[in-house]
């Protein structure tokens, strides 16, 4: 286990961990993730930057062993979740020297979830500079990129961003650097959908902040290093800014084959008239994919059959995922089918308060569509396509 050079005077010593499948015991990782941890060394002091998750804690401190690190001035913590802050306590155990320097928030919320002794962490200012000896770092403070104690890390000398959970990606490689290949940009969009979308008003306002340093290398806590940073900075741009696309999402169940044939005659529908349409079987337990649909999406169109008078449980997972991560989705329908009545569209509208948009009347049939139905579903496309055409 040994450290690996990202620029001068900064060394990786995080973990990959290739076997993780899920997150929170609720996102899916389809390609494991890792926790990145830097090691800057000035001339005079020597920093960590963040630690790794508490399962990993034996392979950074051997890394930092590798590295010959006998003394620790500082250790940085970005933020406080347990995959970045869980191996902290065990650093200091190892370097009781240290000193964490962290957000106020941060502060507390270490000595909340870790235990850390607050007289171990110094609270850093937004903008503070500490020199390390021909290096310098610069706390800059970005709450809600996720949790609000959250901060970046600027280290001028080498144009590098430590950037915390903001642009990266759950993703396992052997490879530090993301280079310029379009193809590290799924496995980013899925962190951000996840895990920044819910924020991205946020995020938008204060992008500047980290676009005008200029960046030649972005280091975030998950994921390889962005050596060509307007890639990632380009597509979150656009994720974040652009008006949503000419997309609808139908994630659905069907039950007795009735609302998948509803899906499908409505899919056929859109497409016919110009409306890219994806569908989503709910049944796929990587709710993640749909999580990326709705970054562009301008409508969500669920399917559900009615369950005990109300949706399908499975597509109430669905809105409440779609509720709490805020996509721009603009507009919404209900397509489905029942047996003998019931509230699935009233109780799926109760789901969603933070989804801020036009809802277009549901279509809903007893039983198997018929030709009636299919006809309000080709109504609908019409309607969306028309919609659409107002915010391209
Ligand atoms: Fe990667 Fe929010 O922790």
């Amino acid at each position: 286990m040994r450290e690996r050079p990202v620029v001068e005077g900064v060394e990786w010593v995080g973990a990959v961990d290739w076997d993780r499948r899920l997150f929170d015991e609720l996102i899916p990782l389809p390609d494991g993730t890792s926790y990145n941890a830097y090691l800057v060394r000035g001339s005079e002091k020597t920093v960590l930057m963040d630690s790794v998750d508490p399962s990993f804690a034996g392979v950074l401190l051997e890394r930092l062993a590798s590295a010959g690190v006998k003394r620790l001035d500082y250790v940085v913590c970005h933020h406080a979740e347990q995959d970045h802050s869980g191996a902290i306590p065990r650093v200091l155990e190892r370097y009781p020297e240290a000193t964490v320097l962290a957000t106020e928030k941060c502060k507390v919320m270490l000595g909340d979830l870790l235990g850390v002794p607050a007289d171990k962490v110094r609270a850093v200012a937004d903008r503070e500079r500490i020199d390390l000896g021909g290096l310098t770092i610069e706390g800059i403070h970005f709450p809600w990129v996720h949790w609000p104690e959250t901060m970046l890390t600027w280290l001028p000398e080498r144009r590098t961003l430590f950037s915390c959970d903001l642009f990266g990606s759950h993703l396992a490689t052997s490879e530090m650097f993301a280079g310029n290949d379009p193809l590290v940009l799924p496995g980013a969009k899925r962190y951000y959908a996840e895990i920044m979308m819910p924020f991205r008003n946020f995020i938008q306002k204060n992008m500047e902040r980290v676009t005008s340093l200029e960046p030649a290398f972005i280091a975030p806590s998950h994921g390889p290093v962005h050596d060509h940073p307007a890639l990632i900075l380009d597509a979150y741009h656009e994720w974040l800014s652009a008006p949503p696309k000419n997309l609808v999402v139908v994630p659905y169940v069907s039950m007795h084959d009735s609302t998948r044939r509803m899906v499908e005659h409505f899919m056929e529908s859109c497409a016919w008239r110009g409306v890219r349409a994806e569908q989503f079987n709910l049944g796929d337990p990587d709710v993640g994919k749909l999580a990326m649909l709705l970054v562009d999406a301008a409508s969500l169109v669920i399917g559900t059959p009615t369950v005990l008078a109300g949706p399908h449980p499975k597509v109430a997972y669905a809105a409440s995922l779609a509720n709490l991560i805020r996509p721009k989705v603009r507009f919404l329908s209900v397509i489905g089918s029942y047996s003998w009545g019931g509230k699935a569209v009233e109780q799926l509208a109760a789901m969603i308060p933070n989804l801020k948009v036009e809802v277009i009347p549901p279509v809903l049939c007893k039983g198997v569509p018929k030709a009636e139905d299919l006809a309000a579903l080709d109504r609908l496309a019409e309607t969306l396509a028309k919609k659409h055409g107002t915010i391209m």
